[in-house]
């Protein structure tokens, strides 16, 4: 029994011994670790068994799982095999002054943690990292490695929360796959004071990361920051001492972001609100950029901010005080760029166009900016619609970029743009219409296309073909649009042949235009002293449809031949006439009259001619907006005024009047040594204003003369009664054509008769044969004076003076009438004579007479077939009504 007992004690104890006597299994590897460190005098391994070395752990089966013998002043190496310590989770050894290489941990499925800074290793194996698939922490910073990037074999690390190895001589770029895919765990990545480069990668998008500290590289981070925005958790970004260009990207996703610290970059831009409003902010360092805009201020309560401004381009140093509108604008139109650094540098201050430093591509003419010159700077972007605040632009020339998308419809309302050079980038979509005299340069393959389509993926040597067929396109269009011209002409034609009786109404019976531009509203009380607007001459439908309260009836003004006339009233509570355009007349033969008359009315601005604010061409609409005359036509006071419960003018009004439409045309046919013939010189195209002064309005018709020649042969426009016989004949324009037409309507100022009256005999139906008839015989003269005018012997003088100036104006050849310069003359003197204190002189100029080359185009073909154009009725319609007129 006894001896039982002892058996199995002994055994008991045999076995126990045993167990112990086993020896760890990684004690072969911990012992060659042993013999490659140098440990210090109070620091030991000894022993059989590595479990029970200071700072080493084993599990239940004597495997090491922790190695943590940091900061103990050992030296020497690390040993090659350390991969074979399968159960290592942590593996400790930073702050010693180890050497050599960090060795591969490749396979160590359990390990979580590798923590190796503040040592001298002078390397690292690549595929330290393979495997580790419950790796958690690395810490590798402050360590002399020969530069080495960051390995692939970290891509299997895929638990990894903070990852750490500043100044340890990383280089290359920071991989791709450093992501919130592959590292949905990363808390912390901190890569400050290395050699790193190029930009971030466009995975940190969707990262998890907090703590971003990239700050530091000797060899520089660059481009944009823009991936920050999707960087939702971030708590902490320091990016200091880099190349970061571009500007902040739109922050207001960030709401944890506590520190900020982007010193020492070439960020450029306007600090943007969605970062100065982060609640969560308390530091933030901007210093040494190229930021620009105003200098900003932050909404959070307790930050401490380093935005000295450094080499920063903010327009003033006060925080919060906003630039100059001219910068803000300039600083618009180069966001749409990405706020390129060379503008950043260049654009100090806040005066782009007095500072010290010229702004580069800025050109200014009194201080406002007249030209942008950004051609060949290597752009890319888009071209911002904000050019359009710059009034003052006369020319942008963004040539030889890379420009991408559509020309801005918004830059048509540059009224003084001469040139649009956009050649040679890559716009597409549809050309907006400009004013005549912006020449819009192309070389841009795609243009006129619906998007960027496949000539940009296309190579050089391709170009030429595109060119030709982009070129071959707009000539398929110009043949179209001539094509709808023609119909729509051969249709009104054919619509007035079918109706021949339509216009045979009494009043109109003799007229081609029926053009009673602002007939009626001579009797309101329209007193309001009109409001001088400086404006964009481009106005929206929208905006006139509220001006007009969409179009009411009840405002209608009058209807002309091209569309109804309305009054209206902008917001800013100017009153204006909107001319509203048939859009017949818009899709056909009606846009070049109506191109005509804004290219001219806009640019020609005299005290005796109806100011055209401006202009609308929206879908089918094409709208003018004209300056309000309150007291209406000349006809509603001359003809009209009876009915229309008016004062009949006294003479010497008629004679300022006369005055004032003389002064009107001489101006026009004497603009810039050319010639602009009115053509349609009547009553109702004769406007006064509450001072009863008049203008004349409707330039539709104006025709360039050309240079040298004498007249142009041009289809008939016009009205029956005002028109001059060599022009209904044969269809040839001179001044003197102008004149006649004045000439009937001194006749008409004098008696009160209308040009044509179908009411009376046959010889006396033409107001202007009459007339001669009457002033030959000076016994019957008197009899064919407007009742209405009081006549002493002065009065009978000037208005005997007046009646042969009308003769003269009328004579039926054309050489035999004065000039409009004579009659100005002659009109002016005989006003002094009679009230030398009425002010019918001073400065008839609101701005200098334009140049010609504003005017340059009116008769451009652009948009149509010349021929095409401006004949409101045919010829033979024209001729049967001017025998009936004028036939003895
Ligand atoms: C960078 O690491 C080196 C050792 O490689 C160390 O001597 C130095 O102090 C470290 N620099 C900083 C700023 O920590
Ligand atoms: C970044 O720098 C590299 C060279 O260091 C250069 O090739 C690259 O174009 C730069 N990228 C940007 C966006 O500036
Ligand atoms: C940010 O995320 C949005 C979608 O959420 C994406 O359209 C955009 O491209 C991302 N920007 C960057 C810089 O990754
Ligand atoms: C950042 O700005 C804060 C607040 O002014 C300042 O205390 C800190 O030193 C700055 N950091 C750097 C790196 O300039
Ligand atoms: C436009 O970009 C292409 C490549 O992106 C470049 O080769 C070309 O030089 C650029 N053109 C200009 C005018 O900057
Ligand atoms: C725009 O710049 C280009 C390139 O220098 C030049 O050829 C072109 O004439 C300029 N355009 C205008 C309108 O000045």
């Amino acid at each position: 029994m006894k001896i039982t007992i002892a058996r199995v004690l002994f055994c008991l104890l045999c076995s126990i011994a045993l167990v112990y006597a086993q020896p760890s299994p990684d004690l072969a590897t911990m012992n060659a670790l042993r013999d490659s460190l140098k440990f210090p005098k109070d620091f030991s391994w000894t022993g059989p068994d590595p479990c029970k070395w200071s700072g080493l752990q084993c599990d239940t089966s004597n495997r090491i799982t922790r190695i943590q013998i940091g900061n103990k002043g050992i030296s020497g190496t690390l040993t090659s095999d350390l991969n074979t310590l399968s159960s290592l989770t942590v593996f400790e050894v930073m702050g010693n002054a180890l050497t050599g290489e960090i060795p591969s941990l490749s396979g160590l499925t359990a390990l979580e943690t590798i923590n190796a800074h503040d040592n001298s290793f002078t390397s690292i194996s690549p595929d330290i990292f393979t495997g580790l698939t419950s790796l958690q922490n690395v810490f590798l910073d402050d360590n002399p490695l020969s530069p080495w990037e960051i390995p692939s074999s970290l891509k299997s690390a895929t638990s990894l929360v903070d990852f750490s190895a500043s100044n340890c001589s990383l280089s290359g770029k920071i991989p791709e796959f450093l992501g919130g895919q592959t590292f949905p765990s990363l808390k912390k990545l901190r890569l400050s004071s290395n050699s790193l480069s190029g930009e971030l990668p466009l995975s940190f998008a969707d990262s998890p990361v907090q703590t971003l500290l990239l700050n530091g590289q000797t060899q520089k981070f660059n481009g944009s920051i823009s991936v920050l925005q999707n960087m939702t958790s971030l708590t902490e970004v320091s990016l200091q001492g880099n190349a970061f260009s571009g500007p902040l990207p739109d922050m207001s996703r960030l709401v944890s972001l506590t520190k900020f610290n982007v010193r020492e970059n070439q960020l450029t831009g306007v600090v943007p609100s969605s970062f100065t409003e982060l609640q969560s902010l308390s530091v933030v360092n901007l210093t040494n950029n190229l930021l620009q805009g105003p200098t900003p201020t932050f909404k959070a309560i307790s930050i401490a901010t380093d935005i000295t401004p450094g080499l920063n381009s903010f327009c003033l140093d006060s925080p919060g005080v906003p630039c100059d509108p001219r910068v803000n604008t300039l600083l618009l139109i180069v966001e749409a760029f990405g706020y390129p650094v060379r503008f950043a540098q260049s654009w100090k201050g806040n005066d782009p166009c007095g500072g010290k430093n010229m702004w580069v591509g800025i050109t200014c003419a009194g201080g406002d900016i007249t030209v942008i010159n950004f051609k060949g700077m290597g752009l890319k972007g888009t071209i911002s619609p904000r050019f359009a605040d710059l009034a003052s632009l006369k020319v942008i020339n963004l040539s030889q970029n890379n420009l991408t998308g559509v020309i801005p419809q918004e830059l048509v309302k540059l009224s003084a743009l001469t040139t649009l050079d956009v050649s040679n980038n890559q716009l597409y979509g549809k050309v907006p219409v400009f004013g005549l005299n912006v020449v819009v340069s192309n070389g841009n393959p795609n243009l006129g296309k619906d998007g960027p389509g496949s000539g940009s993926s296309g190579s050089g040597s391709n170009n030429a073909g595109k060119i030709v067929g982009s070129v071959f396109g707009v000539v398929l269009g110009l043949l179209l649009i001539g094509l709808v011209v023609f119909l729509v002409v051969k249709k009104r034609k054919q619509n007035r042949k079918m109706y021949p009786q339509k216009h045979s109404s009494e009043e109109d019976a003799f007229k081609i235009t029926i053009d009673n531009l602002y007939g009626g509203g001579g009797s309101e009380n329209g007193s309001q002293a009109p409001l001088v607007e400086t404006r964009n001459p481009v106005y929206s439908i929208q905006e006139l449809r509220d001006a007009t309260d969409n179009f009411n009836e009840k405002n209608i003004l009058g209807r002309g031949g091209f569309g109804i006339v309305y009054k209206g009233e902008l917001q800013s509570g100017m009153t204006i006439a909107v001319k509203r355009m048939e859009s017949s007349v818009i899709s056909g033969k009606g846009l070049d009259e109506f191109k005509s008359e804004i290219g001219v009315l806009t640019k020609v601005v005299h005290r005796n001619l109806v100011r055209l604010h401006g202009y609308c061409l929206e879908g089918n609409e094409g709208l003018l907006v004209y300056e309000y005359m309150p007291q209406g036509t000349l006809s509603s006071h001359i003809f009209h005024w009876e009915e229309e419960g008016l004062q009949p003018l006294e003479w010497s009004r008629r004679l300022i009047i006369a005055l004032d439409v003389a002064k009107g045309v001489e101006y026009l046919h004497s603009l810039a040594n050319q010639s602009f013939i009115h053509r349609d010189l009547k009553p109702s195209n004769i406007l006064l204003g509450d001072d009863m002064r008049a203008k004349v309005a409707d330039f539709g018709l104006v025709r360039l003369a050309p240079e040298g020649a004498q007249s142009i042969e041009t289809k008939i426009a016009g009205t029956f009664g005002y028109l001059a016989p060599e022009y209904a004949v044969t269809g040839r324009v001179t001044t003197r054509v102008d004149v006649y037409s004045f000439g009937v309507i001194l006749m008409e100022l004098l008696t009160g008769r209308k040009a044509l009256d179908v009411k009376r005999s046959e010889e006396d139906v033409h107001l202007a044969t009459w007339f001669r008839r009457m002033f030959i015989n000076k016994d019957s003269f008197p009899k064919a004076i407007d009742k209405t005018i009081e006549i002493d012997e002065e009065t009978l003088r000037s208005i005997n003076k007046v009646a042969e100036l009308a003769s003269q104006c009328s004579a039926r050849e054309p050489h035999q009438r004065p000039d409009m310069s004579h009659v100005v003359h002659v009109l002016a003197s005989l006003l002094d004579q009679w009230k030398p204190d009425e002010d019918v002189s001073g400065n008839d100029y609101d701005t200098p007479p334009p140049l010609l080359e504003m005017i340059e185009g009116v008769n451009s073909s652009f948009f149509g077939d010349k021929s095409l154009t401006s004949i409101p009725s045919p010829p033979t319609q024209i001729d049967k009504t001017f025998r009936s007129g004028n036939g003895r």
